[in-house]
């Protein structure tokens, strides 16, 4: 039986009113379920990001709900939803978002709660393939790829039950696209998160359990694929 981590009912995001109104999202549920990677692609403009932040307790929806469990997270008070993201969600964004001002292993850190704080953002940061030598470097110094893994690092080392990616091989040449893809499936086989991604690029719908097909904020169509392909042999 799959289990639902995430339950998305009927989730409108409207913006404007009359004739300039914006439909981005009108009425899509689905559920996520837990352990899977699960692509929503779709063309620009179609929702996705929107949808992608709802669910991350980042924007607020219309109408709708998003249930984590027996509750729903749109109802969250905003300590609440501060918490939810802290501690629930990994957020993996196109340009990667972390902070210019902190090197590779303080961006991870950051991150962390309790003690040992440097010892485990070392050990996540060598998960991802960044070594000693670029564990000080700071972002500018750092390839989009390097950036992308730290990135990777500071929403894996929260051991977050949901990993929420947000186009993120949209501003790598392919060869790095596809690394980062093999770095995400990795992580999904090996320490169970639940992923999402978030894509334009249909190809790398090949590699979900299972794709969503957004079109106009609405579902398009869903498919499961019983044999996800391995990212590495991924071309696009
Ligand atoms: N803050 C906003 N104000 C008005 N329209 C918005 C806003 N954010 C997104 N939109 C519109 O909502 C639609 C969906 O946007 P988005 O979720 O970013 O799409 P995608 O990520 O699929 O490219 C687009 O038409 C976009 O222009
Ligand atoms: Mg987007």
């Amino acid at each position: 039986m799959k289990e639902a981590i995430l339950q998305i009912k009927d989730l409108k995001k409207y913006y404007g009113s009359g004739d300039s109104q914006v439909k981005a999202l009108d009425g899509v549920t689905f559920d996520v379920y837990k352990g899977e990677m699960l692509v929503l692609l779709g063309n620009s403009g179609c929702g996705k990001s929107t949808l992608l932040n709802i669910i991350g307790g980042m924007d607020s929806p219309t109408s709708g709900q998003v249930m984590l469990g027996d509750t729903d997270i749109t109802a969250y008070k905003d300590r609440e939803l501060t918490s939810f993201r802290k501690e629930k969600i990994g957020f993996i964004f196109q340009f990667y978002n972390l902070l210019p001002d902190l090197t590779a292993l303080e961006n991870v850190r950051l991150s962390i709660k309790g003690k040992d704080k440097d010892h485990l953002a070392e050990k996540t940061l060598e998960l991802v393939g960044l070594g000693e030598d670029r564990m000080h470097h700071y972002p500018s110094q750092m390839s989009g790829g390097e950036q992308q893994r730290v990135s990777i690092a500071r929403a894996l080392v929260k051991k977050a039950d949901i990993i929420l990616c947000d186009e993120p091989t949209g501003a790598l040449d392919d060869k790095t696209g596809r690394l980062i893809l093999e770095l995400l499936q990795d992580i999904v086989r090996k320490e169970g998160q639940t992923m999402v991604i978030v894509t334009h690029t249909t190809p790398i719908a090949s590699m979900a359990n299972r794709v969503i097909t957004l079109k106009n904020g609405k579902i398009q169509k869903e498919k499961v694929n019983e044999h996800p392909m391995d990212a590495k042999d991924i071309e696009w």
